[in-house]
């Protein structure tokens, strides 16, 4: 039986943390790989929503840190499925950084990054359509399809 197709606005996921010492080094700076962290979890959920089946990374897209995130700074992820192959999805998460004080909010980064839903046996495994809703989903849709073409090409897999 074919899988229901769903709509991007079902698995959309936010993730806010405050940023602790533990987070950061000696000088308050967020570690980058912090925020990889937190942008590989949110993506996963947004997967799981998706996929409702087990997922896996398998690449993170070049991820640029525009500007810096401190302790105490509210991080903020908010991601969303652009794009879906047979077995494979693009994740996009954008990166927000929020001065609790100020309410300053600077945008910090975006990522994308290709999860692969498994079956049982650890196998890739079919996905659910996804069906783009808005302007916004169709463009993300399209921009998301060219990536695609250009990473499989960058790994001689196509
Ligand atoms: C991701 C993984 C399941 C792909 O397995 P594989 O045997 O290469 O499977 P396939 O060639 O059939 O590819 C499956 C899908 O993944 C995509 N894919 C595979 N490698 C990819 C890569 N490096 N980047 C982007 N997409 C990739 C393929 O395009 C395909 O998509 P589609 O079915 O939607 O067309 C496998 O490489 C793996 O298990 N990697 C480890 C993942 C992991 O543990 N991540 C956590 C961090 S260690």
């Amino acid at each position: 039986m074919a899988a229901i197709a769903k709509l991007p606005s079902e698995s959309l996921t936010t993730v806010s943390r405050i940023m602790m010492p533990m987070d950061a080094n000696v000088s308050g700076n967020v570690f980058g790989g912090t925020i990889l962290r937190l942008i590989d979890e949110v993506a996963s959920i947004v997967a799981f929503k998706h996929a409702r089946k087990n997922v896996v990374t398998a690449s993170i897209d070049r991820m640029d840190f525009l500007a810096p995130v401190y302790i105490g700074d509210l991080l903020r992820l908010n991601a969303s499925i652009n794009y879906v192959h047979k077995t494979s999805m693009e994740i996009g998460v954008r990166v927000e950084a929020e001065n609790p004080l100020t309410g300053d909010v600077r945008h910090t980064g975006t990522c994308f990054l290709t999860i692969v839903a498994l079956d049982k046996n650890g196998r890739p495994s079919p996905v659910p359509p996804l069906v783009p809703e808005t302007e916004e989903d169709k463009r993300r849709w399209e921009e998301a399809e060219a990536r695609r073409s250009l990473r499989l090409q960058q790994i001689g897999k196509r």
